[in-house]
């Protein structure tokens, strides 16, 4: 099938470069030309695992463009993938979406089009760009009736693994009210539905993948889908922490009971690694969203504000550790592992390192910290933070009176931690995320400790 997507960030580049894989055939758009002519040109702006390797089997099916006029007219799916950053009201931008709208309005053809939001909108989305399209296609000059429908397909892909997530998702929901957008849908993820494309040898088909539950729904409900499992993600992980925090109460192991719970196959285990908490652009923004959504509406969504309360106390809770063992933190060094929201990303959007760093400078810390990936992107979107950057863990652990690993990357989990002990003026690690070895660190004579 011929498929248009517009927006080549994590979402529409990851989506363009697996509908390619498995053969359809994909024009990228973006307004951003220099970074339409950087892709044209093999450069991949964004850092994803595996994406290199799949944009090179993809090629022969993927072009990329900065003209609608090139990539709309006679492409039977046009995805909007386009950014919906949060307002100060917690409400999203919806400003790139109306302008993508408007500009397919004025290029789709005479054939059924359908027009897919991928973008995260608020729940009524759909409906409005269905008007603007129409709105635009009816100022045309050059005669043609579009032929369209609008559908949503929300996204579940998660940073680092994302084309692991595109490829071989738990679910695909595609909502629609109108039947022959879901046909058409249905075609498209055929191959992911059927799991009937060659696996790449890199990103081998997991053994215990079959076919992928097909959610085929109504407009209000697929959008209202994508809002519901990203805040019970959240809330999962808020919940843990809560928990965690009178663990250390009553001196219980809040990753044994993790464990205890998460195995009851009603709750699962996955997303209940406690810590200090949930970053990135994703969980924030969407559960400010559903908050203002339901706000519209006269309605509260207490569960939703709870756990947004819980995940910034969590941050305090750095602080607070960090003063109960140093007494004293002005004028001290602290030194932060991970700036990344998470790891194998280099997405720094509500990373909670710089909630921490931010935290720590502004009661006089000196701020050292290390990123296996993101030390780039930190140094030209927050420089003027003016956290001292480090290119091994080792020129951070030199000097500091602490240590906070904020992300949990694997390279930090095999440490020389006789080294780091050596390096630091106060062999203290306050590990963020349950991801270090206690034993191995209080062997090599640091005190260490946890945050639940
Ligand atoms: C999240 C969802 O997991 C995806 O399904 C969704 O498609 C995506 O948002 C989106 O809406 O675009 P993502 O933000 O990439 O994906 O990353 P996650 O793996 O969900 O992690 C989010 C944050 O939660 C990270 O800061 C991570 O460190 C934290 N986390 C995760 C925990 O603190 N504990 C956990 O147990 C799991």
């Amino acid at each position: 099938m011929r498929v248009a997507i517009i927006g080549t960030g994590y979402v529409g580049l990851t989506t363009g470069a697996c509908l390619a894989f498995i053969g359809h055939t994909v024009s990228c758009l973006d307004t951003d030309e220099p970074k339409i002519r950087a892709l044209k040109s093999g450069q991949i702006p964004i850092y994803e695992p595996d994406l290199e390797d799949l944009l090179e089997d993809a090629r022969p099916n993927l072009t990329f463009t900065s003209s609608y006029a090139e990539a709309i007219p006679g492409a039977e799916v046009v995805f909007i993938a386009v950014g919906t950053p949060p307002t100060p009201s917690g409400a999203p931008n919806l400003e790139y979406l109306s302008q993508a709208a408007r500009c397919i309005g004025q290029h789709i053809n005479g054939d059924f089009t359908v027009v897919v939001n991928k973008s995260t909108v608020p729940i009524g989305s759909g409906n409005w760009v269905g008007s603007l399209l129409r709105e635009s296609s009816e100022h045309r000059t050059d005669g043609v009736i579009p032929d369209f429908a609008v559908a949503s397909n929300p996204e579940f892909l998660r940073e680092g693994t994302a084309l692991h997530d595109s490829l071989y998702p738990d679910r695909i929901v595609i909502g629609a009210d109108e039947q022959r957008a879901l046909e058409v849908l249905y075609s498209l993820y055929r191959p992911i539905v059927d799991q009937t494309f060659q696996a790449p040898t890199f990103l081998p088909r997991p053994e215990s993948m079959f076919a992928v539950p097909l959610v085929s729904t109504d407009l209000a409900s697929a959008e209202l889908i994508k809002y519901a499992a990203n805040a019970f993600l959240a809330l999962k992980i808020s919940f843990v922490n809560e928990i965690g925090h009178l663990a250390e109460c009553v001196g219980a192991n809040i990753s044994e009971v993790a464990r205890g719970i998460g195995l009851d196959s009603r709750i699962g285990p996955r997303f209940l690694n406690a810590g200090i908490g949930w970053g990135g652009s994703c969980f924030g923004k969407d559960t400010a969203a559903l908050i203002a959504t339901a706000g519209e509406y006269g309605l509260h969504m207490p569960i939703v504000e709870a756990a947004k309360i819980i995940n910034s106390r969590q941050r305090d809770r750095v602080v607070e550790k960090l003063l109960r063992e140093l007494k004293i933190l002005k004028g001290r060094t602290i030194g932060l592992l991970g700036l990344a929201f998470k790891p194998n990303t280099d997405d720094l959007r509500e990373a909670p390192a710089i909630e921490i760093a931010q935290k720590l400078i502004d009661r006089g810390v000196r701020v050292k910290a290390h990123d296996p990936i993101a030390l780039e992107r930190f140094e030209s979107e927050h420089r003027s933070m003016g956290v001292h950057l480090c290119t091994s863990p080792l020129e951070v652990a030199d000097g500091c009176d602490a240590l906070v690993l904020v992300t949990e990357w694997n390279d930090y989990r095999d440490l020389d931690w006789d080294l780091v002990a050596k390096k630091m003026r106060n062999a203290f690690v306050l590990d963020g995320r349950h991801a270090l070895d206690a034993d191995k660190l209080s062997r090599a004579g640091i005190h260490y400790v946890t945050i639940s």
